[in-house]
């Protein structure tokens, strides 16, 4: 990827330049607690968005993205959103490091990624970290590490209608090789957790159901949770009970009450898997994972046929933990799987689901990474 893009931004712009990369991620548990100010336990993987970089001297922004083999060109301000789904990511990041005070250059850049988009692996994270990183270096803005992952979400946020938590763009910045990292999305406190599993691997099975935040009921589904906690008198889920949640069940709508039930489960979740795996005790671990999975497919319904279907599978398989991983609507499950029924078990996913929905599964193994960085 490296070298295609050198060549690519030769050709277009010329050699000198910089080089930065970002990553995709994963998340072992806490999922649509971060809007709810709740915990989080992503990592960034070895899938990404890799970019070539250099002012141009002008006001505007030259970009050539290699996968989709298009050149998008736009000025810097609000009136010049490039017509490119891709290229509004970047323009969001621009606007946004200039509503902070940052200064933008104009620049020449060529991008390329390897997360496979539409599979819940936060491949538009990737794009806005790299970026956010990238132009705030070559400016030396000196904007640090949170603030770029906002301005990440605050991209998706304005500039492409999803009101996404800090979760993605938290891991695709701050990701470390080997690390998961809890993140308590209230106070933005973390924590690395080496992940070093000896008896099981993370293997992801992407139903290739295209999962898409954008004008997908993802808004929805946090408005729900803003209403059962406002009912609450709360800013936030967090830190409610479901004492308190049945103490207002008669004043908001079943669904709101169904979605703050997962939510409120789910932030416990999180810190029982913390605990766990601190023991060393997987099974709980997956069997908490499971859990989140019949939460986010029967109270907060942002699943599908195909991945219920497999994590079902995987239980049958004697997996020890599975479940549909990011916002939903489509994407991967995440599975955590003893090493002696890995090979078994994907070969199951491929047959049993191509036998059903007509297509193979695609497979990735986990493999945790570094996030946003220059490369030498
Ligand atoms: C998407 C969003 C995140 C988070 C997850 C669900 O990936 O971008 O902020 O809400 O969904 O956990």
């Amino acid at each position: 990827m490296k070298t295609k893009i050198q060549e690519k931004f030769n050709a277009l712009f010329g050699a000198e330049g910089e080089m930065y990369a970002s990553a995709g991620r994963v998340n072992l548990i806490g999922e649509h607690t971060d809007y709810n100010g709740g915990y989080v336990f992503p990592g960034a993987i070895d899938k990404g968005v890799m970019i070539k970089i250099a002012p141009n001297g002008l006001d505007k922004v030259r970009a050539y993205a290699i996968d989709f083999e298009e050149m998008a060109e736009f000025g810097m301000e609000e009136s010049d959103k490039p017509e490119q789904a891709w290229a509004r990511y970047i323009f969001g990041v621009v606007r946004e490091t200039i509503k902070r005070g940052g200064k933008v250059k104009g620049f020449d850049t060529v991008v390329a990624g390897d997360v496979p988009a539409g599979a819940g692996l936060s491949s538009s994270a990737a794009l806005e970290s790299v970026y956010a990183y990238a132009i705030n270096e070559m400016n030396g803005n000196g904007i640090d590490l949170f603030e770029l992952a906002r301005i990440g979400q605050s991209t998706e946020h304005n500039y492409c209608g999803v009101k996404c938590g800090i979760m993605d763009q938290f891991a695709s910045c701050f990701g470390k090789e080997g690390c998961l990292i809890r993140l308590d999305c209230k106070t933005m406190e973390y924590e690395y957790f080496p992940f070093h599993p000896t008896e099981h691997k993370l293997v992801l099975v992407d139903s290739r159901v295209k999962h898409q935040l954008t004008g997908s009921p993802y808004n929805d589904r946090r408005e729900s949770c803003e209403r059962a906690a406002k009912a609450m008198g709360r800013d936030l889920l967090r830190g409610a009970t479901m004492e308190m949640l049945d103490a207002v069940k008669d004043k908001i709508s079943e669904e709101d009450y169904m979605r703050a039930r997962f939510v409120i489960g789910e932030e416990r979740r999180v810190l029982d898997v913390c605990d766990a795996l601190k023991a060393g005790d997987y099974e709980t671990v997956g069997k908490k994972m499971y859990e989140t999975h019949w939460g986010l497919s029967r109270d907060y319904e942002v699943s599908c046929e195909e991945l219920d279907f497999l994590a079902e599978l995987a239980e049958e398989c004697g997996v020890t933990g599975s479940r549909i991983m990011g916002g939903g609507f489509g994407g991967c499950t995440i599975n955590l799987v003893r090493n002696e029924i890995c090979d078994f078990f994907i070969e199951k996913a491929r047959s049993s689901f191509a036998a059903k929905y007509g297509h193979e599964p695609m497979i990735y193994p986990v493999v945790i990474s570094d996030g946003a960085r220059k490369l030498d």
